[in-house]
């Protein structure tokens, strides 16, 4: 992979401009996971070390584009933020209007997604980015899998590109971890919606040996199994493709495991009573919230037997303790395993720091849907950006 570093350029007085990944859980209007700010401060303050004028841009959550809402407002990163950089973080809401940075300055730009045509990559507005900095540096290796007017689009039209420090290590080390990788190699996808990961899951299946599934997405494997879901969050017209894939592994010698016990409630909250079913009995009025003991002993040691696992998603809603056994027990597994273990995305890092294992994850990425299309073969559109920029 060839592209210009950060380190590489003087930054000197310049206005420096970095596509930083902020998107973090926030709870009541409070940052409930820093992973990915903690992850960002080298790069900032090496950029402060340097002399830049630092701008920092980042999406948070899906908002309508073209609409301020309060809730997706980047506020409560600007002050987590700077409790973190010890200094103030000061949060431009009209920034695409032009806006002044000193040296030795930051400031956070709102929400890039409030936008219109941040991201359908419209050509006028990451011209616009391109003429606030003078050097544009990606870093948001968490949001590099987007063709979006921040990440690709601002690349094309700054007046210099680089990769900063954080994009260049997680590249480095997947490449390290994903070459040759220690078998039998086991992938644990959670997350909501098999729709988002259809394509994931379809070319992550040629290239390990084992695959999980978690959270919706094993739900609607579940109602693709001929299981009753009951109020479950599935997706009744993925149940087509789901019963594909389940076939596809069969095919090649290996299973996508269906649950065998879940953990169900009638509502979908933190005091919700946690009731434990085979998976053949989840009455109408309930929702699957996590997955039984049996199921999760059974993932343990599939855990304990791999020689690579890739974790990208929890399997329950482990934010509520009720239902955090699951996802405890990959977490527990991944920390005592002795394979080469990578685990990426948002939700991921939260229940690391919840259930305190990082330090036996071999290597912890910021990126969800970022690290697993790398995982899969694909090319970064962002990455891919840098270097068309590199060549010329
Ligand atoms: C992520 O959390 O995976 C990234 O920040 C990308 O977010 P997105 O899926 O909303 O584009
Ligand atoms: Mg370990």
């Amino acid at each position: 992979m060839s592209f210009l570093r950060m380190d590489e350029l003087d930054l000197t007085g310049k206005r420096v401009m970095i596509r930083e990944d902020f998107n973090v859980p926030l709870e009541a209007g409070r940052v409930t996971s820093d992973a990915r700010l903690r992850a960002a401060l080298p790069t900032i303050k090496l950029a402060l070390d340097r002399g830049a004028a630092v701008i920092l841009l980042s999406h948070l959550g899906r908002p309508v584009e073209g609409e301020y809402s309060n809730e997706f407002s980047l506020a409560p990163v600007a002050e987590h933020l700077s409790g973190l950089l010890k200094r103030p973080v000061k949060l431009e809401k009209n920034w695409l209007d032009g806006f002044d940075v000193q040296a030795g300055e930051v400031v956070l730009c709102e929400n890039v997604r409030f936008n219109k045509g941040e991201k359908s990559n419209e050509e006028d507005l990451a011209r616009i980015m391109a003429t606030l900095c003078d050097i544009f540096v990606m870093d948001a290796f968490g949001t590099a899998h987007r063709a979006h007017a921040s990440t690709e689009g601002v690349i094309r039209f700054a007046p210099r590109v680089c990769a900063g420090p954080l994009l260049s290590r997680e590249l480095f080390e997947l490449e390290k971890a994903l070459t040759d990788p220690e078998r039998p190699m086991l992938v644990i996808v959670g997350g909501s919606k098999v729709s988002t990961k259809l394509t994931v899951l379809e070319s992550l299946m040629s290239r390990v040996d084992e695959l999980i599934v978690g959270g919706g997405i094993a739900n609607t494997f579940i109602a693709a199994s001929g299981y009753d879901v009951g109020k479950s969050l599935y997706e009744p017209s993925l149940i087509h493709e789901a019963q594909r894939l389940i076939g596809m592994a069969h095919k090649e010698g290996g299973e996508i495991p269906i649950p065998k016990d879940v953990v169900v409630a009638t509502s979908f909250s933190k005091d919700a009573k946690a009731q434990v079913r085979p998976v053949d009995e989840v009455h109408s009025d309930e929702m699957i919230l996590d997955i039984g003991p049996l199921t999760a002993a059974k993932y343990a040691t599939m855990i304990q037997n791999a020689g690579t696992v890739i974790w990208n998603g929890p399997v329950g809603v482990f934010e509520f303790k009720n239902f955090a056994a699951g996802t405890r027990a990959i977490a527990d597994a991944i920390e005592i395993s002795h394979a080469f273990s990578i685990a990426g995305g948002g939700d991921t890092l939260a229940a690391i720091d919840q259930f305190n294992i990082a330090d036996g994850v071999s290597y912890i990425s910021t990126g969800g849907g970022a690290f697993l299309e790398y995982v899969e073969g694909k090319k970064l559109p962002a990455v891919a950006a840098l270097e068309a920029r590199y060549k010329i």
